[in-house]
Formats: C-alpha cells, structure tokens, sequence
C-alpha cells in the first residue's frame, strides 16, 4: 500500500478499493471522515473521483450516469465535468476534485 506524501500539498494517496469493484462507465462511493466521495471509471478505463454531491441540490452523483468525461446528476441531469468538476454550460457550479491514481489494481485517491 502507498501513502506516500505530496510535499506540496500535504496530501497523501488513500488505497480505496479495487479496479474491478467499479463496473466500466460505472461509480461507487467511499468514505474519507465525514467527505462521501464518488469514484468513476470511465469507458476508457481512467478513474476519476468527485465529491458524491451535486452542487445543485446534493444529488449523489455516484448513482448518476457517466458519459464521456462528463457524470449526468441522477437528480436533475445536470452535467458535471470529471475532469475540472465544473457543471457544465446552461448551468454553473463545481465540485471538488480529487487525484486519483491505479497501482496493482488498487484505486488510491489523493486526499
Ligand atoms: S441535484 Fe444534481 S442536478 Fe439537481
């Protein structure tokens, strides 16, 4: 396991869970403290990581579904960027971000 510290930012990477326990074009969620985080594994295969709340109203976005880069809000289908966070035009708002890196299988988030 890896936690090696970024010593920029004082972040660490987290082992999560496997790759395999994330169906392609699918989302789960994991726990950091009190933060709810959705973890997605895009059709590519690249893992991206986002707060699980909407910015709208707090939709969980691991339950919604992923399009490209983007995650669609299972609440009100706004559309979210995987890669800045940002809701994408007509409408505005973001999400935090999180690092997110493969090792042996294994998901680790920088957090
Ligand atoms: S809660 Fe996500 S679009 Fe409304």
């Amino acid at each position: 396991m890896s936690s090696d510290m970024n010593p920029e930012t004082g972040t660490k990477w987290h082992p999560v869970c496997q790759v395999e326990e994330i169906p392609q074009f699918g989302g789960r969620t994991v726990r950091a403290g009190q933060t709810e985080i959705a973890i997605f594994r895009l059709g590519d295969g690249r893992i991206r990581a986002v707060d699980n709340r909407c910015p709208h109203k707090q939709g969980p976005l691991a339950e919604g579904i992923v399009s490209g880069d983007t995650i669609i809000c299972p609440m009100h289908a706004r559309k979210i960027s995987l890669e800045s966070g940002e809701v994408l035009p007509p409408d505005s708002g973001c999400v935090k971000t999180y690092p997110a890196k493969v090792e042996g299988g294994q998901i680790l988030l920088q957090l």
